[in-house]
């Protein structure tokens, strides 16, 4: 059995390629990828076909991850069908999602950050408009919500 694990932000070229690479790098290094499936998409549709943003490439980069080869896309109504858990990085991401969900699809949609589990911490903010410590901000904070994630996924 495959967990799929859908990571969603806005354009699908800073916050969510980032999520998706840090969650896809523990999982690895826990050797556990093949019980995985792990993808990432926008809600909206400006950046389609485009690679990740520089600036996240290189704060990614910098924790030995590379996401340059992802292809940013939108959310389909197929993903609510196809994937277990779909994971919002903020509550504009989780409203849009709510409204898009099939009725009857079977996906959980939830928000990334509370898998971290600080109360304090409820989304991963929007860097675009940023600088670099915006984008090393998004990949701490990827990096605490998928270890939680994982952990909980991995205890089930
Ligand atoms: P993301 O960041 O949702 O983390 O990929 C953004 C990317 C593009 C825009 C906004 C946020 N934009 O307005 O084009």
């Amino acid at each position: 059995m495959t967990t799929k694990v859908l990571f969603v932000c806005l354009g699908n070229i800073c916050r969510s390629p980032t999520a998706e690479g840090v969650f896809r790098k523990l999982v690895a290094d826990a050797g556990l990828s093949a019980q995985f499936e792990i993808d990432s998409a926008g809600t909206g549709s400006w950046h389609v076909g485009e690679a990740p943003d520089k600036r996240a490439q290189q704060a990614c980069r910098a924790h030995g991850i590379d996401i340059s080869k992802h292809r940013a896309r939108r959310v389909r109504a197929a993903d609510f069908e196809s994937f277990d858990l779909i994971l919002a990085c903020d509550e504009q991401n989780l409203r849009d999602l709510t409204d898009m969900k099939p009725q009857g699809a079977t996906a959980e949609i939830r928000l990334l950050m509370p898998f971290a589990g600080n109360p304090a911490d409820r989304v991963v903010p929007d860097p675009y408009y940023g600088g670099p410590g915006d984008f090393e901000n998004t990949v701490q904070r990827a990096c605490a919500a998928c270890a939680g994630l994982l952990r909980q996924l991995s205890a089930k």
